[in-house]
């Protein structure tokens, strides 16, 4: 098949202070970036947690690097085990950390070093409710989000749950970084829309690079 945009560079496009769009950033990479999220799952596999009020999350997530975000009946934390299998989560790929550095310097955010890559997979319908990434011991680095699949409709607000929000698709490819003014700003995923991506299939994931713990 003749793929009219395979060749275009990805742009930016500004969404607030602080943070920026970088669409298509990560299109180049995709193949690779599909192939260790697969091998990172056959270590540690996606699952649906619960939350601290009994929700069972629509979402199912995994994690890698050397530290994980998860949630269960007793509250959100990280941990440098994966509760599921007792043992470490697996480590970060090259291609990911690699990919999570560029973004965060093209957005302005030099000397990234993500200690925790949370990945999210939504089948369609799944959803994430507007919430603040306020877990990680520092907040002086960014967040750098990572679109591949199935489109989405990110909402990205403010500091307070009640602020306006701007709604912007998110696709395959898309990287979405937030830090400094915005870094604490409510954001959230729509339920997703049912389709068919040729290279990832009926679903989305999202990888958002963190760094979660105390700075070195
Ligand atoms: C997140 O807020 O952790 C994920 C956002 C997304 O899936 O794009
Ligand atoms: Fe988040």
């Amino acid at each position: 098949m003749l793929d009219l945009f395979a060749d275009e560079a990805p742009w930016q496009e500004p969404l607030a202070a602080g943070a920026v769009i970088l669409r298509r950033q990560a299109l180049s990479q995709s193949s690779e970036l599909l192939a260790a999220i697969e091998q990172v799952a056959a270590l540690s596999p996606f699952r649906q947690m619960v939350t601290p009020g009994g929700y069972t999350m629509s979402v199912s997530m995994t994690n890698c690097g050397p530290l994980g975000w998860s949630t269960d009946r007793h509250g959100y934390c990280y941990t440098a085990r994966d509760p599921l299998t007792g043992k470490s989560w697996p480590s970060m790929p090259d291609v990911f950390r690699r990919l999570a550095l560029e973004a965060a310097t093209l957005a302005g955010y030099a000397d990234f070093s993500p200690d925790a890559c949370l990945i999210n997979r939504y089948l369609p319908g799944a959803k994430l409710s507007l919430h603040q990434d306020k877990d990680e011991a520092t907040l002086s680095a960014p967040i750098v989000s990572v679109s591949l699949g199935l489109p989405a409709v990110f909402q990205f607000g403010g500091l307070k749950r009640n602020d306006p929000l701007q709604r912007v698709l998110l696709e395959h490819g898309d990287v979405v970084v937030w830090g400094g003014e915005s870094r604490l700003f409510y954001h959230g995923i729509q339920p997703l829309k049912p389709g068919h991506h040729p290279q990832v299939g009926s679903l989305r994931y999202n990888l958002t690079f963190r760094h979660a713990g105390n700075q070195e």
